[in-house]
């Protein structure tokens, strides 16, 4: 595993931090409204592992579903109450132990809490007489309903003011999660760590006429082995031309010798995550054409990189990746023409259609905003993106030479602003051709516990 094995958590002070931040960033005489996510169903009465709403997580570290955090600045450090489910010895005993309103005060530092079944008795009093709420309409139907209600019958009753204007909490959220705390990056440091070992034991594990879902079953092994029991997002094995397929995750083909695999897997872990993309050869040696469209990518990715740095703009990586990439297909006779010009036009995007890149934390294209004010945004410290470029070639243009035909390459990176530099968080998943190739030929395990 890398050197940096920081074990970090999110105490209760960095949450009420969190808070106290926000609610700051709120307009007095306001009110916030934050609900956890609601569970899932997926086959009639069982549900899908329960996942955290971002938000909610951010501001509580309460993992249950069935909650609301009402948020109401003014005074000192202003009131945080929570409501959430009460305690059932009944329910407890099927589902699993619930930590109740009275608990919750004591374990996240809340000014009060309440049962959820008394949010219609306590919530709109709290809504009555204030100017604006803040409050994620359109993400959660059954809460939009009720709200709705709340403030209807605010606005229809004897002698109102009306009823609060309503606001999108989103943009002071988005900029505070936007800048990760030393915590945070020691979690995704861990997400990293353990995601770019499991991407170890799948190069490891390939070989011809293995099917991608071995392959996917090599890296959720050493995923849930080491603590993190969800993925960030679904795991792409790309063989051959599934590689092409942005969003496959079907993973079902056989791989071939002879193809390349695009295996995009990244963990959560403890709310936070990776996102790492390794391309490789099905049998461990890369042909003279793999390896001509690799170094491309490799190159690109490297200069992207490089120019991920503080003060620099959000598009100055990705103009990196289009200016190696475009270079490098007119080299290889893929493209032909003036360099400036395939860039210009936009004609390089046949090959290379994505951006290089996205924030990542808690969620896998996490939130920020890349513009402020219609110019690309400047990088500070804190700040965590992916550096992803790629080039995919069409397997069915007869315009390609047969070599490159039907090939899906994208090598991708987690990188973290540091005051000083960047860290590269995924550093420990082998990216040069040698290094891919050793690792392939003789595994190792990077994760000692
Ligand atoms: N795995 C999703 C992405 O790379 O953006
Ligand atoms: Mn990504
Ligand atoms: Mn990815």
């Amino acid at each position: 595993m890398s050197s940096n094995k920081k074990s970090a958590a999110i105490s209760k002070t960095e949450y009420s931090l969190r808070r106290t931040r926000l609610m700051d960033e709120l307009a007095p005489g306001s009110l916030a409204i934050v609900s956890s996510a609601g569970e899932q169903p997926r086959s009639r009465d069982t549900f899908f592992p329960f996942r955290q709403d971002s938000d909610f997580l951010y501001l509580t570290g309460f993992d249950e579903p069935e909650a609301l955090l009402v948020l109401v600045p003014g005074r000192a450090q202003g009131e945080t109450l929570l409501f959430c489910r009460e305690c059932d010895a009944e329910k407890e005993m099927w589902d699993g132990p619930r930590l109740g309103p009275e608990r919750a005060v004591q374990r996240f530092g809340l000014s009060d809490a309440f049962p959820i079944g008394d949010l219609d008795d306590i919530l709109p009093g709290l809504l009555d007489g204030r100017e604006r709420i803040y409050f994620p309409m359109g993400r959660y139907a059954h809460l939009d309903r009720r709200i709705r209600c709340y403030l209807q019958n605010i606005s229809e009753a004897p002698g109102s003011n009306g009823a609060p204007e309503v606001v999108d909490l989103d943009y002071q959220l988005r900029e505070l999660r936007l800048f990760k705390s030393s915590n945070e990056l020691g979690l995704m440091t861990r997400a990293a760590d353990i995601s770019a070992a499991a991407h170890c034991r799948a190069m490891a594990r390939c070989q011809p006429g293995l099917y991608e879902y071995q392959l996917e079953a090599a890296l959720l092994h050493t995923f849930v082995d080491a603590g993190a029991r969800e993925t960030a997002y679904p795991t792409i094995v790309g063989s051959g031309r599934n590689a092409l397929v942005m969003h496959y995750c079907s993973n079902k083909a056989q791989m071939n010798d002879g193809d390349l695999v695009l295996v995009d897997a990244g963990c959560e872990y403890r709310g936070y995550v990776a996102d790492i993309t390794r391309t490789y050869p099905v049998n461990g040696r890369f042909s003279g054409a793999q390896k001509a469209l690799y170094e491309i990518v490799l190159a690109a990715q490297l200069a992207a990189v490089e120019r991920v740095r503080v003060g620099n703009h959000w598009d100055d990586p990705h103009t990196a990746s289009v200016e190696v990439i475009a270079q490098g297909l007119v080299d290889l006779g893929l493209l032909n023409g003036d360099v400036q010009d395939l860039i210009e036009s936009g004609a390089y995007q046949r090959f290379y259609m994505h951006r290089v890149g996205h924030w990542l934390g808690m969620d896998v294209h996490d939130v920020g905003d890349y513009r402020v004010h219609g110019a690309w945004r400047q990088l500070e410290p804190g700040m965590v993106m992916t550096v992803e470029p790629g080039i995919y070639i069409p397997a069915d243009d007869e315009r390609i030479a047969g070599e490159f035909r039907g090939m899906g390459i994208r090598i991708e990176d987690d990188v973290a602003l540091t005051g000083e530099g960047v860290e590269i968080l995924s550093a420990a998943a082998p990216k040069s051709v040698e290094d891919i190739e050793y690792a392939m030929r003789h595994g190792r395990d990077l994760l000692t516990r």
